[in-house]
């Protein structure tokens, strides 16, 4: 059985949460490789409705071993909140699995995450403020913690009086901030280790013995290529590698063990939080995507921004990810719309490209050029076959397909699990 990294392929929120939730049932294992509780990933199933931060959307599969993986961050009370959440409404989480590698998002990181976002006034990223970037800061000045030292009460006191003392200067000196007490952060931390430690386990053993066993493994990404921190619009970007590659390392899988790459888009664009987005539409048209869609963020609840597909994005994120398949999601929201556009080159400075330019305020300069497609006005929701679908909705996934060079494996027309359309077996 193969090794599946779906990933987002956009700005996030294209539905990974739900195309996970839909493949988990053919697989042993589901690993979310990367980010932390930034992401809010919805799934809508039989068992009910849920929004899932951190806990891969393979959970509502009792055989499903779900691996929250070491490239991730991890709030651990934001964790124990969603565990909470999920036993409350009886889904299982005995097959919930924590790598001991994955580091810890601490208070620190969430006062300095407010904090550098207030002092980028104008400039600010939008970020989440779950304390990621700080984390991810820490884990690569080797200044983080990890999971697994919530293990050994006495090692987490040394290291953590020694970098919270780094910390509270950061916080008094320059901020003005309170600083935070070395007492109160040590007794949180170890209670929720105490809460913790039967999930915190070493992954590198578990995931080799599943791909011995040849077990199918889905690595489920969080947020989306175009917020990657080396290929998307930086400084507007996330702390952790969305891309395949980023699975390779956040699951520990070397790159050959990952046999195909499903890039989730969306039939549109959107984006939630700061920075470039060539084909946002701030008119009426983006009124309609978002109220229709109910694009407002999972994990803040802000408005989307929503626009055109841009294949001239998608084309890059094909590129950075290796992508071998495309989920398409989100097709019957453009069901109503009498006329579709699709972005297919910019406008930078008077003349034509065909790439998307490494820095965001060339990006913010680019117009795009668009190509127009006649919608279909009619009613995909129920439509459980290529061929049934309305002929310029075939037409418009053709198009994407092209300009891409990428086919769409899977084209889903609802939120709901069974809303989907399998062009070609995904696994
Ligand atoms: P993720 O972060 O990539 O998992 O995506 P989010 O859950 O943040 O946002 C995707 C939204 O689209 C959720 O509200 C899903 O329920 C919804 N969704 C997913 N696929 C479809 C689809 O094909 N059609 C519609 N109408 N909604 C979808
Ligand atoms: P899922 O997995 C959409 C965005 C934030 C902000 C930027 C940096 O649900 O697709 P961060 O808190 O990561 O430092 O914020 O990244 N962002 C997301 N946007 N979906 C996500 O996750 C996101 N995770 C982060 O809005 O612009
Ligand atoms: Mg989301």
């Amino acid at each position: 059985m193969a090794v599946i990294a779906v990933v987002g392929a956009q700005w996030g929120d294209e539905g990974k949460g739900k195309v996970v939730d839909m493949l988990a049932e053919r697989v042993k294992m589901v690993v979310r490789f990367s980010g932390g509780d930034n992401a809010g990933h919805t799934v809508i199933n039989p068992i009910g409705d849920f929004k899932l931060h951190l806990i891969p959307s393979g959970i509502f599969y009792p055989s499903v071993t779900c691996i929250i993986g070491s490239g991730t961050v991890i709030n651990p009370a934001r964790l124990i909140e969603e565990i909470d959440k999920l036993n409350h409404k009886k889904v299982d989480t005995s097959h919930l699995v924590i790598s001991d590698r994955a580091h810890l998002v601490m208070p620190y990181h969430l006062l300095l995450d407010g904090l550098e976002e207030e002092s980028r006034a104008g400039k600010a990223i939008g970020t989440t403020r779950r304390g990621i970037g700080p984390a991810f800061a820490d884990k690569v000045a080797r200044l983080g913690i990890r999971a697994g030292e919530l293990l050994d009460k006495k090692a987490l006191l040394d290291r953590l009086a020694s970098i919270l003392e780094h910390k509270n200067a950061i916080l008094t000196k320059i901020y003005g901030a309170e600083p935070l007490s070395l007492d109160e952060v040590y007794e949180q931390y170890c209670r929720y280790g105490e809460r913790l430690a039967g999930y915190i386990k070493e992954t590198t053993t578990i995931i080799r013995k599943a791909r011995e066993r040849g077990d199918g493994i889905l690595l489920e990404g969080a947020q989306g290529a175009l917020l990657d921190p080396d290929y998307g619009t930086y400084p507007y970007t996330t702390s952790s590698s969305p891309l395949a590659g980023g699975g390779s390392l956040g699951a520990g899988i070397g790159p050959t063990g990952i046999d195909r790459v499903l890039g989730v888009f969306k039939a549109y664009c959107t984006r939630v939080g700061g920075g470039p987005m060539p084909t946002e539409l701030e008119d009426e048209t983006g009124n309609r995507i978002r109220e229709r869609a109910c694009e407002y963020g999972t994990t803040t609840g802000r408005p989307r921004r929503c626009g055109w597909f841009d294949a001239v994005a998608a084309g890059l994120s094909n590129q950075v990810n290796g992508l071998t398949g495309m989920a398409i999601t989100r097709l019957d929201v453009l069901d109503d719309l009498p006329e579709l556009k699709i972005c297919v080159a910019y406008e930078l400075d008077g003349r034509t490209i065909d790439y998307f330019p490494s820095s965001a305020a060339t990006l913010e300069r680019c117009r795009p050029i668009y190509e127009k497609l006649e919608g279909w006005q009619a009613d995909t929701t129920d439509v459980r076959r290529f061929d049934d679908l309305p002929e310029q909705a075939k037409k418009y996934v053709k198009r994407l397909e092209e300009l891409i060079s990428c086919p769409a494996d899977l084209i889903c027309v609802g939120p709901a699990r069974e809303q989907k359309i399998e062009v070609r077996p995904v696994l």
